[in-house]
């Protein structure tokens, strides 16, 4: 689906993180680097706590306070958004990146009626009269399947459901015809019938549009599903980044390995499901080495005690495992009974 070959739409390279408030911790984001091209769609995976939506809100300009971008570099159409103002990050998230998070009433205004929150970022972004932005603005809550959606205009957010809040809010996302959207856990919050219908909904738009979407995600049915391609992430570094076809078929990082482990397989019922023993160490406390170590089936070995560094396997295949990159039997199944 995705050439190698294109310019890539986003591109986000070393980054780093710190919090640098009262208490600085350093390096809570460290060297994080991956890139989306146009009309691809890249899942951010791993487990709670590993540093996806800080990267994504970095990428959105929106670091909540006190956490600081302190080195990298994020391009958007080769863009610097971290040399763009406030303001110029706000045309950016209005007109080029489209933003879904898990909780719709985080991006929806309760106090505007959905119709006028739709139409405004039309008027403001693209200039488009009153009147034409909310003959638009009722075309694109059809589009995400809003019934009656002339009438539901003048609906205010908390007079619908959690599932139509969450297509309202793909609606504002998209309302600017964006090259990108970024989703977090977009269908986390909702029953499994209204995820399913979400999902399609951005296939849809995937194909009609060409949208890439970064979608942020610890469900890899979800990945296997609906993303061409595949960063997992650990402790604030990424420690995969391959095709999801690649990733599924041959996962060159323990963790990953024990990500997919713990997926139960259609048809193979397992009643105890391996699971990675431990949990991701909170930000201040990594290991001084590979930060996967203290749970890694296959740690304890004096290159895993190095502070791991990314390797390039083959073409936008990478592992951050010094042992993987030596060619080691890293990611064999780790016996759990
Ligand atoms: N507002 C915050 N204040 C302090 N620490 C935070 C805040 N938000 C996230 N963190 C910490 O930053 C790290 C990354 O968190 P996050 O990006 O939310 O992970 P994920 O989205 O993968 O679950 C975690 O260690 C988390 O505890
Ligand atoms: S470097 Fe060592 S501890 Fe870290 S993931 Fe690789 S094998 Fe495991
Ligand atoms: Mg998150």
């Amino acid at each position: 689906m995705s050439s190698p070959a294109r310019e890539p739409l986003l591109a986000v390279s070393d980054l780093s993180i710190d919090l640098t408030g009262e208490t600085v911790q350093r390096g809570l984001i460290h060297d994080v680097t991956f890139a989306v091209a146009p009309g691809e769609s890249v899942a951010l995976i791993g487990e709670s706590g590993c540093g996806k939506t800080m990267t994504a809100m970095a990428v959105l300009g929106l670091l909540p306070r006190g956490f600081a971008v302190t080195g990298g570099e994020i391009l958007l159409a080769g863009r610097d958004l971290l040399r763009c103002s406030a303001r110029e990050l706000r045309a950016v998230r209005g007109r080029t990146i489209g933003a879904i998070f898990q909780e719709p009433m985080s991006s929806l205004d309760p106090t505007m009626r959905v119709g006028d929150q739709i139409a405004e970022a039309r008027r403001l972004h693209l200039g488009e009269s009153r009147r034409v932005a909310r003959v638009r603005a009722k075309e694109l809550l059809d589009r995400v399947g809003i019934a009656d959606a002339a009438r539901r205009l003048d609906s205010y957010p908390h007079e619908l459901s959690g599932g139509m809040q969450q297509r309202v809010m793909i609606a504002s996302a998209i309302a600017c015809d964006p090259d990108l959207v970024l989703a977090d856990e977009p269908t986390t919050a909702l029953d499994v019938t209204i995820q399913a219908e979400i999902l399609e909904l951005l296939r849809e738009l995937r194909s009609e549009q060409g949208i890439a979407v970064l979608l942020v995600t610890h469900d890899l049915g979800v990945v296997a599903d609906f993303c061409d391609r595949v960063v997992a992430m650990y402790a604030g570094t990424v420690v995969e980044r391959a095709g999801v076809d690649d990733l599924f078929a041959d996962p060159a990082h323990p963790y990953t390995r024990a990500l997919l482990d713990a997926v139960p397989q259609t048809g193979h019922p397992r009643t105890l499901l391996p699971v990675i023993r431990g949990r991701v160490p909170a930000a201040g406390h990594f290991p001084a080495g590979c930060r996967f170590e203290p749970r890694c089936a296959h740690g304890g070995d004096a290159r895993c005690l190095a502070p791991q560094h990314e390797t390039t396997l083959a073409e936008r295949r990478t592992v951050r495992c010094a042992r993987a990159a030596d060619g080691d039997p890293v990611t064999r199944p780790v016996a759990t009974v």
